[in-house]
């Protein structure tokens, strides 16, 4: 049974949804589910815009024979080799002997590189500016390099002014026939996703982001049609100005999140103080959380989200606690920066979690520590230490 949408002139979505994989890339939990976008534009000859993860592929190759209905498939334009878009060209390609595959040099080459059909014969090499007629559509391609791989581009049809965007401006989420961002609540039930897809899988990129930003402002565009999640016709300012937000490492909105490790409950009574305090002072939206008990991928996104963050672990094995350390090092690699951190560190002897935080946020950019020596608690907070507290909360209030 076909599951296909019209989105715009001659431009159909053929995409499909996964709602049963726990882990995205094997490491991202996805309760919401994931998308797998693809679009079809039936024009005098017949253009594929990326293919699909192997787990919805049979949906996919379902959607495209029912609205190709008997025409062969001209053109499979790749924007994106990694494998949840490019794991199903060898099914085209094997359905469409004559389908041609256009993508730029490092997109072919990174397709010979997973299959071992001969893409030379098959392919057309693309570059920046190039353009593609099918007819009354024409499409541009413009490299996006790092937004998420090197070989990344997105692709403009001039006719429908349609952007078809790769990942960028996609999000974390399946998708249940409202396809596009305004027939869903999307800041109430997509944002968050959104963000935590963008920071976690494209975040270490702001640079290359703000770059094609840049290329895509002089275009007129009518629509976003991303890798994963809804497509954008309405508002697409809004969301946008999201990106330039997350991919400049600005944060997004006033408050403050508190990740602790704990293992008996001190160090968590002690950032429970803290946040009594923070609150005294006037301080809004303070978000907490156990590292333990929360997915490191959404810990992130928050410490993103927010100017403030407070680190509180116990030590263990005279080492900082790993879910802990797991999180700084993660940020670490997704270029946290222009933040303002307060570090809390606990054990009964031998501390070392403040130390080795502090070393951890210090080999960071652009970081204001406000306590470079950690507020030490011994056991469990009490006496001189929740002096200590209180002036860290007014220094983080500041
Ligand atoms: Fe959705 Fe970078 O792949």
């Amino acid at each position: 049974m076909q599951l296909t949408r019209k989105i715009a002139l001659d431009t159909f979505y053929v995409g499909s949804s996964d709602r049963r994989l726990e882990l995205f890339e094997n490491i991202y939990p996805i309760e919401r589910g994931v998308s797998y976008n693809s679009y079809l534009v039936m024009d005098e000859k017949t253009v594929l815009l990326d293919t699909v993860d192997h787990s919805v592929s049979r949906q996919f190759l379902e959607n495209v024979r029912y609205v190709l209905d008997g025409r062969k498939l001209d053109y499979l334009i790749v924007n994106h080799v990694e494998p949840d878009h490019c794991a199903t060209i060898d099914s085209i390609i094997r359905e469409y002997p004559e389908c041609r595959i256009v993508g730029n040099a490092k997109t072919l080459q990174f397709i010979s590189q997973f299959f071992s059909f001969d893409v030379a014969s098959k392919s057309e090499t693309v570059k920046e500016g190039d353009v593609l007629s099918s007819g009354k559509h024409s499409f541009t391609f413009v490299l996006a390099p790092m937004v998420h791989w090197p070989e990344v581009m997105v692709t403009y049809d001039t006719l429908t002014k349609v952007l078809f965007s790769a990942d960028a401006f996609g999000t974390f989420g399946a998708l249940s026939g409202n396809l596009f961002a305004d027939e869903v609540e999307f800041e109430k039930e997509w944002l968050d996703d959104a963000r935590r897809y963008y920071l976690n899988i494209v975040g270490k990129y702001g640079v290359q982001v703000m770059n094609v930003l840049k290329k895509a402002s002089d275009i007129d565009i009518s629509m976003i049609c991303p890798l994963h999640g809804p497509i954008w016709r309405k508002d697409l300012g809004w969301f946008i100005d999201k990106y330039k937000t997350w991919a400049s490492y600005e944060a997004e909105e006033e408050g403050v999140v508190i990740v602790y490790s704990s293992i008996y409950g001190n160090t968590e009574q002690a950032v429970n103080y803290l946040a009594l305090r923070l609150s005294d002072l006037g301080v809004r939206n303070i978000h907490m959380y156990d590292a333990s008990k929360t997915d490191c991928s959404y810990l992130l996104s928050e410490c993103f989200r927010y100017p403030k963050a407070v680190f509180a672990s116990v030590t263990y094995n005279l080492e900082l606690f790993p879910k802990m350390e797991s999180l700084l090092l993660d940020l670490k690699a997704h270029l946290y920066q222009k933040r303002k951190v307060a570090i809390v560190e606990c054990g009964t002897w031998a501390l070392q979690s403040g130390k080795k935080m502090t070393e951890i946020l210090k080999s960071m950019k652009n970081i204001e520590i406000v306590n470079e020596k950690a507020v030490s608690i011994l056991s469990s907070a009490k006496g001189d230490v929740l002096k200590e507290l209180d002036a860290l909360a007014e220094a983080l209030a500041e």
